[in-house]
Parts: C-alpha cells; sequence; structure tokens
C-alpha cells in the first residue's frame, strides 16, 4: 500500500511566551483523502468542507493553498464548560414549537491544555496558509482571551498584532455577581509587514450633525469648518466621507436571524462584513474553519469574495449549505456556486426514513413525496400528521451521474411558517439516467434516494 504524503508545517514566528502541561509543535500531517459529494450552482470555485479542521487544513497545505489565503477569520468554541444544544423548530404552523432534539450541536468543555495545544496545532497550521498580505482575526471571549493572545504573538509575533477588537452587543440578561458580560474579542493579526486593510471600506458616516459644521466652502467648492474642537481657528476638510473605524464595534444580536438560522452561536452579518470589507478585496479567498452556520461564507459570497468554509458537524454543513442556497445569485461570477467536500473521516448525518412515489409517463416524471419520519423525532409530542413540518429542504438532481450530486431542483422555504411542496415535475427530456432526491429534516436528518429515470412506477 502507497505511504500517505505528509505535511510539515513552519516553526511558529514569535517567541515562546506560554506553556502548558503536553506543548508540543505539531507533528507531520498525514494528507486525509478529499472527495467532493455536492455542488450547487454554476461553478464549484467555494468550497464547503465537512472535516475536522486539522485534517482539512493538511489538506489544503497539500493542495496548493499554502500562503493563498487572504483572510481568516475564526470563531473557535470559547472554552465555555458547556456542550451547544441543538435548537430547531418545526415549520409551517408549529413553527413556533421548538424541537427537542436529544443531541448537541457542538461539545464545549476542555480542559485548559488540551484547549491550548488544540488551538496551537491549528494557528500554526493557519500562518502557513495566509498569504504574505493576509490576516487573522480570531474571535473569543473573556474566558481565554488572554490565553489565546500568547498564542497569536508565538505563532504570529507580537509586533503583527494589529487590533484588538471589542464587539459590543447590547441585549438581556443581569449580571447580579458582577458586571454583564457583553462583549467579545477578536484579536487581529497579520502575516506580514503588508497586510491589506481597506480604511475607505469601513468608515463611520458622519452624523448629520457633524455634517452640519462643515458648511463653508473655499475657492475650490471644498467645504470645511474653521473652529477646532477647543475653540481655535483652524480649516478642517471634509476630505473623507466619514471617521475611521474604531476598534470598538457595537453591533446588535439579530434575534429573529438567529432564530431563523437554528444555530446556536451565528454571528450577525454586519459584523463578517465589517471584517470582510476591511481585509479583503474582491475576489481575495476567505477561509473560516470554524464554520457553524456559515456566516463568513454567505458573507464573502455576498461581497463577491471566493471562500472555504469547513466544519466538523454535519447539522453546521447542512445550516451553512441552506443560507447559501437561498442567497440570491450574486453577480459576480468569480463567487458563483460552491461545492460541498467530505475530508477525512467524517460522521454522517443522522439517518431519516422517507416514503417516496415516482410516476412515469412518457413527457414526465413526478417525484411525490408521501411521508417522512426521523428518529430524533420520536422524543416530540403533538401532531406530525403533516409530514412536511418536519421537512427544511427537498433537493433534486434529476440527472444524477452516480458520484456527485447537483440538485437543480431546490425546495427550501425561505420563511419558517412556509412548507416545502413534496411533490415535483420533471421534463424527460431533461433528465439523466438516474434521478436523485435528498430529504433534509429539521433536526439534521437525511433521507436520501437514487432511482433509475426508466421503468416501473417505484415507490420507496
Ligand atoms: C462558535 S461556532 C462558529 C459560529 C459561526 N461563526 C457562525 O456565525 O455561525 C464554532 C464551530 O466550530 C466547530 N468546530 C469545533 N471543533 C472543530 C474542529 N476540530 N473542526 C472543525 N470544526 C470544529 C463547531 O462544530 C462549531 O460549529
Amino acid at each position: 500500500m502507497d505511504t500517505p504524503p505528509v505535511i510539515r508545517l513552519s516553526p511558529p514566528a514569535g517567541r515562546a511566551l506560554l506553556t502548558w502541561n503536553g506543548k508540543r509543535l505539531p507533528a507531520p500531517l498525514t494528507v486525509p483523502p478529499a472527495i467532493e459529494v455536492e455542488r450547487s450552482g454554476a461553478t464549484g470555485r467555494n468550497m464547503l468542507i465537512h472535516g475536522e479542521n486539522l485534517a482539512v487544513l493538511t489538506w489544503l497545505l497539500a493542495n496548493g493553498y499554502r500562503q493563498r489565503i487572504n483572510l481568516i477569520y475564526i470563531d473557535p468554541p470559547f472554552g465555555a464548560g458547556i456542550d451547544r444544544a441543538r435548537r430547531r423548530r418545526l415549520r409551517g404552523s408549529a413553527s413556533t414549537r421548538l424541537v427537542a432534539v436529544p443531541d448537541v450541536e457542538y461539545h464545549d468543555t476542555w480542559e485548559d491544555d488540551a484547549y491550548l495545544q488544540f488551538m496551537y496545532e491549528r494557528l500554526i497550521a493557519l500562518r502557513d496558509l495566509l498569504a504574505d498580505d493576509g490576516s487573522i482575526y480570531l474571535h473569543c471571549d473573556f474566558r481565554k482571551a488572554h490565553l489565546l493572545r500568547c498564542l497569536m504573538d508565538e505563532v504570529f509575533g507580537a509586533e503583527r498584532m494589529l487590533n484588538e477588537i471589542i464587539w459590543f452587543y447590547p441585549s438581556g440578561g443581569d449580571g447580579e455577581r458582577q458586571f454583564n458580560r457583553k462583549h467579545d474579542t477578536i484579536l487581529l493579526y497579520a502575516r506580514s509587514d503588508r497586510w491589506t486593510f481597506n480604511y475607505d471600506q469601513v468608515l463611520i458616516p458622519y452624523t448629520p450633525r457633524q455634517l452640519a459644521r462643515f458648511r463653508q466652502a473655499d475657492e475650490h467648492g471644498r467645504y470645511y469648518w474653521n473652529v477646532n474642537p477647543r475653540g481655535e481657528r483652524v480649516k478642517t476638510y471634509l476630505r473623507k466621507p466619514g471617521i475611521g473605524a474604531y476598534d470598538v464595534w457595537t453591533i446588535p444580536i439579530d434575534a429573529a436571524l438567529v432564530r431563523d438560522v437554528g444555530y446556536p452561536t451565528t454571528k450577525p452579518p454586519a459584523l463578517l462584513e465589517r471584517i470582510v470589507r476591511a481585509s479583503s478585496r474582491p475576489g481575495d479567498l476567505v477561509l473560516d474553519c470554524f464554520a457553524g452556520s456559515g456566516t463568513t461564507a454567505v458573507v464573502a459570497q455576498q461581497l463577491g469574495r471566493r471562500w472555504i468554509a469547513c466544519d466538523v458537524n454535519p447539522g453546521a454543513i447542512q445550516v451553512t449549505a441552506r443560507r447559501l442556497r437561498r442567497m440570491p445569485q450574486p453577480c459576480d461570477p468569480a463567487s458563483e456556486g460552491f461545492t460541498i467536500v467530505q475530508i477525512g473521516e467524517t460522521t454522517p448525518a443522522p439517518r431519516g426514513e422517507a416514503t417516496i412515489r415516482i410516476v412515469r409517463t412518457d413527457a414526465q416524471i413526478t417525484i411525490t413525496v408521501e411521508g417522512y419520519a426521523s428518529p430524533a423525532l420520536t422524543t416530540v409530542s403533538g401532531d406530525l400528521s403533516d409530514w412536511r413540518c418536519m421537512v427544511d429542504e427537498i433537493l433534486i438532481d434529476p440527472a444524477y451521474d452516480g458520484r456527485l450530486f447537483r440538485p437543480t431542483i431546490v425546495d427550501a422555504p425561505q420563511r419558517r411558517s412556509a412548507l416545502v411542496s413534496g411533490v415535483y415535475t420533471l421534463d424527460r427530456r431533461t433528465t439523466g439516467a438516474l434521478l436523485a432526491v435528498k430529504i433534509i429534516d429539521v433536526t439534521g436528518g437525511e433521507a436520501w434516494t437514487v432511482a433509475p429515470k426508466d421503468g416501473e412506477t417505484l415507490t420507496f
């Protein structure tokens, strides 16, 4: 048997500052296999990767991405000491009912030493992926921010630290034994001394009151005001359309979006928008290897950047893919479509069971989903007689090649009160020899059916 290739990582750039039990440099990493399993849209240039991220980063390093990533944003588990519960809702008239799924979305309980070694290995690999003018944002909170800052200093060099950003999210909740904890910390580091920072893309617009001061125009028509804040007479011109952004950001959490996305730690798109605009250009490559609900990928796609997003949790891949499929087609062809790739060993989504009837006539093929059952939903009380309240999406590839699923019929209603249709009529001339149907339920279960185009009426 051939020995799989291995990848060696560069040593950290800075001085070692922090130590822990079992601290060690990463051993050479064996390159895992990868398979493309699904493609949406015209091109598969953007990648949604299901896999453990050290394996994924190793694969990227071995496949031409070394120093090719322009921007990295990561939002790893915070070491909160709790496992993040899966919180999903039924659809349709039952859409206000939270589904009790006996499952966690992801684990966030760690021993300090294990957490630090986990982050250390990934940060070293991420540094090797980062382009010379690239930068990395590491999102964390009070639990680990101080430790992660030391790790970042060691891996990237303390002189590469650009900002400690404070994201303040005003919201409910009272701290009665200490001050309310309402901010996260985002550490921004550059790969070298020539990082990208698009200052003009993140200006804070002037308030009408500030603008009102600039009412005098000089002989060239440029506006200025002639008293500075200390009351001295100096000409201050309005040179830019706003004020340079601060390192304290007040961005509220959009509760409706969090509910709709259905992932426990979704970040606001406005937060990622500021990061992507500031530190990348259209067409650049953005990476998030703790993707969760895929906010980075969604925003990168919206802003015409290419992206790679990865998560170990099959539920995260489903949620991200759903958000991306619902997006309007972007105008920039560089960001069109995405491909789902599995790297290394992955945990499959739980299996649901569907009853599907396929009726063929000379001109048409009609696929009718007649029922759906998910093992995870047996714990839910109440009326589940309309199976559609359990189903988030139905995807159909009318010309399945037996290898890569390319759904061209996507029934994924946006509003939670809306239901999938369940009946799909295909023109026989546009179908291939095999039809493939995938059903994804609200708890993250999946049912998968492949049927020949020709043959008798089939019921699964
Ligand atoms: C805080 S969430 C990210 C949330 C994301 N920023 C968003 O807006 O939805 C952290 C994610 O990291 C993922 N994760 C944890 N360990 C991982 C690993 N070793 N490889 C890949 N993903 C991992 C978890 O499954 C979880 O989805």
